[in-house]
């Protein structure tokens, strides 16, 4: 595939992203708290996040093994902060979470897979055929800054998504208003704080696959951001009035 071939490609998947995230603003995604007997045959919840998240990691990972003779240690580095994060997503975070007995659509496992490998494959191809970064590449301002954001979002997502499943015992399912830190200005800092990562990831590898990595990022994490929100104000009266969304004090 020629370079301008593959730079039309992430064009076309960013335009994909603008739509679903029109879709997604309408129609809330049934998993988690929002899932749904209603949308066909169901998976354990847990199985449902280790499908979803392995396809993306596995294609990044076989692209830039099988192209070892372009690769340089820079861009080794740059694959290691998504692999890093990837790892958490599919093989920790499932285990940890206190959802025993919930289900979520197989249909949603299959949309989430189908994703994961288009953004695989164009993060893992760009890596694997057209990267060529210099070796002086981490005194650059973009690698500091982003790789700086990328750290700071990571630790907001990991600290929240801990604090969230910390709410509960194993065996519970329950739902309670969460508070303290960030909680006090947003319902979710955990999804907050994975914006802030592939913001930091897209400056740092300054590609147009991370960017657009980026974008589907917050085409998914909005909308859900929005119907967690929605959700707690229905459920629970005393929610919080000045609470955001996602973003102190804008949304
Ligand atoms: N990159 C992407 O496109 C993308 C897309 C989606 C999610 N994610 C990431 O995946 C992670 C999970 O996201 P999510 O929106 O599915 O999860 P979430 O609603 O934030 O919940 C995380 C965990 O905490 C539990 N929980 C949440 N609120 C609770 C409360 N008020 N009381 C008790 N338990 C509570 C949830 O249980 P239940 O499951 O039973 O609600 C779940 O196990 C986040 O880190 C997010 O950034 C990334």
């Amino acid at each position: 595939m020629t370079y301008d071939t593959f730079q039309q490609l992430n064009y076309l998947w960013m335009a994909v992203a603008v739509i679903i995230f029109t879709v997604l603003i309408k129609v809330t995604a049934p998993y988690g708290r929002h899932t749904s007997t209603h949308w066909g045959p169901q998976i354990s919840n847990r199985l449902g996040w280790v499908l979803m998240e392995i396809p993306g990691m596995t294609v990044v990972i076989f692209f830039v093994l099988t192209n070892l003779p372009v690769q340089n240690a820079v861009t080794y580095i740059l694959v290691s902060f998504y692999i890093f994060h990837y790892i958490n997503r599919t093989f920790i975070f499932p285990f940890r979470i206190h959802t025993k007995g919930k289900k979520m659509p197989l249909v949603i496992t299959c949309m989430a897979v189908c994703f994961n490998l288009v953004t695989g494959f164009l993060l893992g191809y760009y890596f694997g055929h057209f990267a060529h970064y210099a070796g002086s590449y981490f005194a650059q301002a973009n690698f500091i800054v982003g790789a700086l954001l990328f750290s700071a979002g990571m630790y907001i997502n990991w600290k929240y998504d801990n604090k969230l499943i910390h709410l509960r015992q194993p065996g519970d399912t329950n739902y309670v208003i969460p508070v303290g830190g960030l909680f006090n200005f947003v319902s979710c800092p955990n999804l907050l704080g994975e914006i802030f990562e592939w913001t930091g990831f897209a400056i740092l590898c300054w590609n147009l696959p991370a960017l657009s990595f980026l974008v589907w990022t917050v085409a998914n994490l909005i909308p859900r951001a929005l119907s967690h929100h929605k959700w707690y104000k229905h459920r629970f009266a005393d929610y919080p009035a000045r609470r955001k969304a996602v973003f102190p004090f804008i949304l």
